[in-house]
């Protein structure tokens, strides 16, 4: 199988790849990346050797070079490329318009053009909005967003589904809750309260701290996605959630205790612009289609986590201090006049 996978120098992108090689012998993967501030090649150091791995640098709306790499023919595409941070939405828009919205309609596009058999865009289940204190939005439930973030994120999914109903285009939405484990970029709220308290920094909570989250492990997240990117149903839309759900405030009490830092490091500021309060999806469609279930429960998973970034202290100090992007031109510097060789 030959998969394009767009943004996979991100967080959950590069988890993707990694377990895609390792699961998948006769797989081979192009990596399609504008390296932004969030795209890191750092992430996928231990596979940029492997002769299945390629990578291609550049944007999802740059319409010439879509167009080129998807006339080499792929089984399939899987987009994580976006504009991915709720705070930056909220200081401007306009990339999160440009990514998320314009670019997933340039891949539609290429996709239809050469027929790609498979396309899974990944989405989020903050493009249902906000929930009161009970129930769980299903895939039935309205659209509804808040942030410019999610309102980008849900144009793009009106836009897969319209690709699917106009053209028939075998293209499969997936909403997922938040995500956390290693490789994050630490301005995420778990890695952010981490890498805080490992270097004795206050851990902004924002507003009463009583905002809920449904946590879902990127290695759980990446299960559902291989599954649903061999069987899932063209058309349709799949919730993927830890079932989960912890407040804002716990999971920092939860990451200092985990370190043995003290409380009082949680600093109570202003809160987030329309902070969304509870996010909860029923991903009982996943599990009665594909038989999908998170394994990795919060708890255990967050200790993981919390060690990874002790023991990763180089990685995620060269990214707050922004000297991860020197990796690319010391590593890629022979393709920096770009003639991608994918095959
Ligand atoms: P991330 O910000 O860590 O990574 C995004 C990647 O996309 C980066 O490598 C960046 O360089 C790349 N990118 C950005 N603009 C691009 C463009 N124009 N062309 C090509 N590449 C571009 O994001 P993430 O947390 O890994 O999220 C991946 C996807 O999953 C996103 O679509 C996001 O909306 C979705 N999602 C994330 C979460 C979460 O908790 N992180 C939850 C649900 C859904
Ligand atoms: P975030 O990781 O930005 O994800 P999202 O907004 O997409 O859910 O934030 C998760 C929660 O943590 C959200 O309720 C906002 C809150 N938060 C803080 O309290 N402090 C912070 O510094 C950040 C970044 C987030």
């Amino acid at each position: 199988m030959r998969i394009l996978v767009t943004g996979g120098a991100g967080f959950i992108g590069s988890n993707f790849i990694r377990n895609l090689l390792a699961n998948e012998s006769e797989c081979t993967v192009v990596n399609l990346d504008k390296l932004t501030y969030a795209g890191n090649l750092e992430n996928l150091a231990d596979v940029e050797k492997d002769p299945r791995y390629h990578f291609v640098k550049g944007s999802i709306c740059d319409v010439e070079l879509v167009d080129k790499l998807l006339g080499t023919k792929f089984d399939a595409l899987v987009n994580f490329a976006a504009e991915s941070h709720v705070d930056r939405s909220i200081q401007n828009a306009t990339a999160f318009v440009e990514t998320n919205v314009l670019g997933t309609q340039t891949l539609l596009e290429a996709c239809r053009r050469h027929r790609v058999p498979r396309m899974v865009q990944v989405s989020t289940d903050e493009v249902y909005g906000s929930i009161g204190p009970t129930g769980r939005f299903t895939e039935e439930s309205p659209l509804a967003p808040n942030s410019p973030y999610a309102a980008s994120k849900a144009a793009a999914d009106l836009l897969a589904g319209a690709y699917f109903r106009t053209y028939g285009l075998p293209v499969i939405i997936t909403r997922s809750s938040n995500n956390y484990g290693p490789y994050q970029f630490p301005e995420k709220v778990i890695p952010l309260f981490i890498t805080n308290a490992l270097a004795d920094e206050p851990l902004p909570l924002y507003g009463d701290g009583l905002h809920v989250r449904d946590w879902l492990h990127v290695q759980d997240h990446c299960q559902a996605l291989a599954v649903i990117l061999r069987e899932g149903r063209p058309g349709e839309t799949y919730n993927i959630a830890g079932n989960c759900e912890r407040a804002n405030i716990d999971v920092a009490r939860l990451i200092l205790r985990a370190l043995g830092k003290p409380e009082s490091l949680i600093a109570h500021v202003t809160d987030r612009l329309g902070h969304d309060r509870r996010y909860a999806l029923d991903t009982g469609k996943l599990e009665r289609e594909l038989g999908w279930r998170p394994r990795i429960v919060f708890e255990v998973g967050l200790q993981e986590t919390v060690r990874w970034y002790e023991s990763h202290e180089a990685w995620w100090r060269r990214v707050k201090d922004g000297e991860y992007r020197e990796y690319y031109h010391k590593t890629y510097k022979d393709l920096s006049s770009f003639s991608p060789q994918f095959h």
